[in-house]
């Protein structure tokens, strides 16, 4: 299970991001009282524009930011008194972390593995399937670089699920993938989900949600302005679909930065 409690995260702007943003403001709130709950069985979309917070929310909960305000727990383990238990339990995916690219596949996945203990014909038999799902193997000894981005994005992917984490935190899981590699992709969250799995993703995609979210929550300017299952969403706004849903949230909810 996945806790957050009243989340806020506030980035120390360098001068130069100061100017790149054109702002005299050296603060930055990121993220704003963000509390929400995930369970097993579940994908749990954090859906929200372009610079809503999706992004540090994900990576505070996978233990690489610290929250300024907040408690992050994962399966009872406080993200930052815990974090080794916490990384234990979980399969992170973000574009910000590439893949060293002059390893290859193979050797990526088999290093991580084995920085987290996992038995060799255990590792063996996860490659096989998770390079098999993904279609890397016949790319298995193939430098990252050498990869296209789909086929980047996909080994990443088996990397991040080779200690086959209960938890998979997935930041933008599809971006950048053609339709094909997209739906590999989208499939193989409703499995991990189907076998009682958390998944939790982000995406900025209304229509990715739909398809694949049991619970949405939605995150404009730092700040959760909902959280419910789709079809309480619909309901909610009287509507058949998320993105006239979500343009009245946005509408009612987004501030003018001025
Ligand atoms: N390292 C950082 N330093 C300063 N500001 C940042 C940093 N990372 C993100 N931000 C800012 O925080 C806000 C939220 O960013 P992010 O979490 O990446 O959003 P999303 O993933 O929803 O696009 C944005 O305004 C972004 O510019
Ligand atoms: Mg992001």
């Amino acid at each position: 299970m996945i806790e957050i409690d009243n989340l806020t995260k506030i980035y120390k702007l360098t001068k130069k991001q100061m100017q790149k943003e054109k702002t005299k403001e050296s603060m930055k709130v990121a993220v704003e009282g963000v509390s929400l709950r995930a369970v097993e069985g579940e994908i749990y979309g954090l859906l929200g524009p372009n610079g809503a917070g999706k992004t540090t929310t994900l990576r505070c909960l996978a233990t690489l930011l610290q929250p300024t305000e907040g408690t992050i727990t994962v399966d009872g383990f406080d993200t930052v008194k815990e974090p080794d238990e916490v990384r234990k339990r979980i399969g992170f995916l973000t574009n910000e972390i590439k893949l060293d690219a002059q390893f290859t596949v193979e050797y990526l996945f088999d290093f991580f593995g084995k920085l987290h203990g996992v038995e060799k014909d255990i590792l063996e038999s996860r490659k096989a399937e998770l390079f098999d799902y993904f279609g890397i193997t016949e790319f298995k000894n193939k430098k990252i670089e050498e990869l296209s981005t789909g086929m980047k994005q996909k080994a990443a992917i088996a990397v991040s699920l080779v200690h086959n984490p209960g938890i998979i935190i997935f930041d933008e899981p599809t971006s950048g993938l053609d339709i094909v590699t997209a739906r590999l992709v989208t499939d193989y969250l409703k499995k991990l989900r189907d076998e009682g799995r958390l998944v939790i993703i982000s995406t900025h995609i209304m229509s990715e949600a739909e398809r694949l979210c049991d619970r949405v929550g939605v995150i404009i300017d730092g700040r959760k302005v909902c959280d419910a299952p789709l079809p309480e969403i619909y309901d909610k706004y009287n509507t058949d679909n998320l993105e006239d849903a979500f343009f009245e949230m946005y509408k009612a909810n987004h501030r003018e930065v001025l």
